[in-house]
């Protein structure tokens, strides 16, 4: 019996389909220009819209920041398979990639989709247009075969990216969301409610661990959780509502004084953003409580007085998740320190946060798709 369970252990943990994702920096360090930095920003960075999707306005918590460093991982899309790099992210719920289509000199910069090389390619006559704070992209949706590691989604539904501003100078080719389908512009069915559908994975679930200061090692796993990558007990928290990754947080505090969310607020789990992002006035409070002083778009503090700062502790469901200033204040090319903690361009009704890269490589994060509820667990 006990090695019957023993062996129904290692089939399971066969069964987690695991893409290693690398670091890989952007704009921040790639353009060294700062003016041409500063332009780029007031450009693109906080270009907004209402957009409305099937019928309603959903609010995008696609408000990232991808000027510092994102992590991607490499997925294929067609017969014979064509490899791209993308950004696993749980803020969003459509897949697309550039594509032949986008004939501007800066998609010559990406591997584009040669659609007429597959034969599995399927066009469709939807268009598609998705704005992210960083950029927007536009296109055909088509169906293929896509792959992620050993999981196969056929004839799934994805983006031609045909004309894109603000992801001229990023590292990937392309988005992949893992968010949930009322989240989706080009409406269908996202590829993970595929997957899971069509019983490809054990469990419905994935989880993310990124490397602290490695390029290297990170990795986003398909159905099931390797507990080799967090220490401790994984915390559920339950997902405010079925939807999108959000759920309540009960309060920001430093050095024991609640700073922020004071009497609860919400928080987007969000593997799409690099920063911390929150309501204005309170960052405001934040970078001002640390001494940040502001330099063009960004805030500072000396790299001399980072191990005097205080962590900033979000409490999440009775549970404290620190985050040191270590984690918070980071070292730039120009070795300067910068905060990490960013006004969210967009106002929302109730006060919400998003904790992304900064936040999630400390702890280990587990979405689950069965039990709508989000796991954290200090990162090993
Ligand atoms: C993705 O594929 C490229 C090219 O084959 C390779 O250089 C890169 O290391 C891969 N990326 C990851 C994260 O495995
Ligand atoms: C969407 O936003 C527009 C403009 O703000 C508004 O007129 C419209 O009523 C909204 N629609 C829904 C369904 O909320
Ligand atoms: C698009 O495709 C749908 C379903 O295949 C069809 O009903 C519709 O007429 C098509 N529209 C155009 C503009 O071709
Ligand atoms: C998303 O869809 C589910 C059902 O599929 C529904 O229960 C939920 O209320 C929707 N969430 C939002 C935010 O619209």
């Amino acid at each position: 019996m006990k090695w019957l369970v023993l062996l129904a252990l290692v089939v399971f943990s066969e069964c987690i389909v695991k893409i290693p994702l690398m670091k890989v920096k952007t704009m921040r360090n790639t353009l060294s220009e700062k003016n041409m930095l500063n332009n780029f920003l007031r450009e693109h960075a906080y270009r907004l819209s209402q957009i409305s999707s099937r019928g309603s306005n959903i609010t995008i918590p696609l408000l990232r920041n991808i000027m510092e460093m994102v992590y991607v991982g490499n997925i294929t899309i067609g017969t014979p398979p064509q490899k791209f790099q993308v950004l696993f992210d749980t803020g969003s719920s459509d897949l697309w990639v550039h594509s032949v289509f986008c004939t501007s000199r800066l998609c010559s910069s990406h591997i584009l989709f040669r659609h007429l090389e597959s034969s599995t390619y399927r066009p469709t006559n939807k268009t598609f247009s998705i704005e992210y704070n960083s950029g927007r992209t536009k296109g055909v949706v088509a169906r293929d075969t896509v792959r992620i590691g050993d999981l196969v989604s056929t004839d799934q539904q994805f983006g031609l990216s045909m004309e894109q501003s603000g992801f001229e100078e990023i590292p990937f080719d392309g988005i992949l969301g893992l968010s949930y389908p009322n989240m989706s512009f080009m409406g269908g069915i996202p590829i993970f409610d595929n997957l899971k559908n069509r019983g490809a994975i054990s469990e419905p679930v994935f989880a993310f661990y990124l490397s602290k200061s490695k390029p290297e090692g990170s990795v986003v796993m398909f159905g099931g959780v390797d507990k080799s990558y967090y220490q401790g007990t994984l915390n559920w928290v339950p997902l405010i509502e079925k939807g999108k990754w959000c759920i309540h947080m009960d309060r920001i505090s430093m050095n024991r004084r609640v700073i922020a969310c004071n009497g609860g607020c919400e928080a987007i789990v969000d593997t799409g953003s690099s920063l911390m992002l929150g309501p204005r006035r309170l960052i405001s409070n934040i970078l001002r409580l640390i001494g940040a002083m502001p330099r063009g778009s960004e805030h500072y503090v000396p790299c001399s007085v980072v191990n005097t700062l205080p962590s900033i502790d979000f409490t999440i469901n009775g549970i404290n998740y620190p985050l040191p200033a270590q984690a918070y204040a980071m070292e730039d090319s120009d070795g300067e320190c910068y905060i990490t903690f960013e006004e969210n361009p967009l106002s929302t009704s109730t006060e919400t946060w998003i904790l992304g890269d900064v936040f999630l490589r400390l702890y280990f994060s587990v979405f689950d798709r069965g039990n709508d509820r989000i796991g954290l667990a200090q990162a090993v």
